[in-house]
């Protein structure tokens, strides 16, 4: 027997629980399908810095209790370069807005929780997921559960199953375009059982570049860029520490509190985007459609960002019959990611060192750090974009 649902969702990580989750409070009834674990979904170690359009969104749909209680609010962050002091960018001042620091891991604890609680029908461990008739009025999908095939028959499927989802195929090759920008490094990452710096620092170092970050007054999250051909076992605690605290500079380095690290890991840096991001009735949200390297903290932002505007269209649809959200979604969203894309991006190509970079592009790096300390301009567009436009009405 298929199952028969209104929005049949691919995906359980942020983007398709959140869905689920506002799709369910609407009383708009919906499916999930996810391949992995739950504990394995909630095993990642992802992003960390939430948009206060993102704070605002959760707490209106019932899932900020957490995340005010152990979310640290931030009205500034740091920049360090070339010893020139500290930078400290005020986000609240320039963009009437400030930031949150609460780990996806938390978020996903928190949607899973909510899940549970109203009894969502998210399928774990879903294997061979396909997608069928996506151009029909009744699209479905298939996949494998404990060695069964099982078919949801809806009105609409949403892929939320990330870059290395089903969904995107879905979508034929005369129809989708895609963009990519891969980086020539990566990023190294750290948790660590120790107390974090009160503020996120940036760091612009002629070594690389660094990040101080945090989970919690107990846990804190570092990253140091590095080599796209280093694994985890080029990198002992002790040399990650002397990197980070060397990059971060005489001013801050000092202040770090080292310890042993609990999750180490490498992740490749890459700008994708695929368009549109509706094809019939097959939506994309999320990291399925599109990627961002994590220096501007949007990765987590633009899913939920997707899954706003994607939720209004449902909504009204099924509660209006107004499809002007709906049929808009994949251009409203795509402004959107772009405008984050393009954000990440400069900020990316402003912090890191290049392999083939010359004296003189290091030297254009240093001068715009310069710049952004003597602008308030300057650091008001860096502000507004950190923290995150408005979502469009
Ligand atoms: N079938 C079912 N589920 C799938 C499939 C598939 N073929 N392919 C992937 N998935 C699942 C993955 O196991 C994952 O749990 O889809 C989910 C996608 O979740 P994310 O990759 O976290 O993407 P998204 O929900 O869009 O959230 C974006 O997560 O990856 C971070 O940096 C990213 O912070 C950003 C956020
Ligand atoms: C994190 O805490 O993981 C983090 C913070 C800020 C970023 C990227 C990642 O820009």
């Amino acid at each position: 027997m298929a199952i028969s649902t209104r929005v049949a969702i691919i995906g359980a990580g942020p983007a398709g629980a959140l869905l689920s989750h506002i799709l369910d409070r609407a009383g708009i009834d919906s499916v999930v399908v996810e391949r992995s674990s739950r504990d394995h979904v909630l095993g990642r170690i992802r992003a960390g810095v939430l948009e206060w359009g993102t704070v605002e969104l959760l707490r209106e749909v019932g899932l900020g209790e957490r995340m005010d209680a152990e979310g640290h609010v931030h009205a500034v962050n740091n920049i360090v370069w070339s010893g020139r002091g500290v930078l400290t960018l005020d986000i609240e001042q320039h963009a009437g807005s400030r930031f949150m620091s609460y780990g996806q891991t938390n978020l996903q604890e928190d949607l899973y929780e909510a899940a549970d609680r109203r009894g969502a029908a998210i399928h774990f461990e879903a294997a061979d997921v396909e997608v069928h008739d996506v151009t029909s009025d009744r699209p479905w999908l298939t996949f494998t559960s404990d060695g069964e095939q099982e078919r949801i028959e809806a009105d609409y499927i949403v892929g939320c199953d990330g870059f290395h989802g089903a969904s995107r195929q879905a979508i034929p090759d005369t129809v989708l375009r895609t963009y990519l920008k891969e980086y020539p490094f990566g990023w190294l990452g750290i948790l660590s059982e120790t107390p974090p710096l009160e503020h996120i620092v940036y760091a612009h170092h002629e070594r690389g570049f660094a990040l101080a970050s945090q989970r919690n007054p107990r846990l804190s999250r570092y990253y140091v860029q590095c080599p796209l051909t280093d694994s985890i076992d080029d990198w002992s605690d002790d040399r990650f520490w002397s990197e980070l605290t060397t990059r971060l500079g005489p001013v801050v380095g000092p202040s770090i509190v080292t310890g042993p690290s609990i999750e180490k890991s490498i992740a490749p840096l890459r700008s994708f985007v695929a368009e549109p991001m509706r094809h019939g009735n097959l939506f994309l949200a999320g990291d399925a459609a599109h990627i961002v390297p994590p220096t501007g903290a949007k990765g987590l932002n633009l899913a939920v960002s997707d899954v706003f505007y994607l939720s209004r269209g449902f909504q009204a649809h099924y509660l209006d019959g107004d499809d002007h959200y709906l049929d808009g979604y994949s251009d409203m969203a795509l402004r959107r990611v772009w405008g984050s894309v393009r954000f990440s991006w400069w900020l990316t190509t402003l912090l890191h060192r290049f392999p083939d970079q010359t004296d003189f592009d290091l030297r254009a790096q240093e001068a715009e750090l310069d710049y952004l300390a003597s602008s308030t301009h300057a650091q008001a567009a860096m502000a507004e974009q950190y923290a995150g436009l408005p979502f469009e009405s």
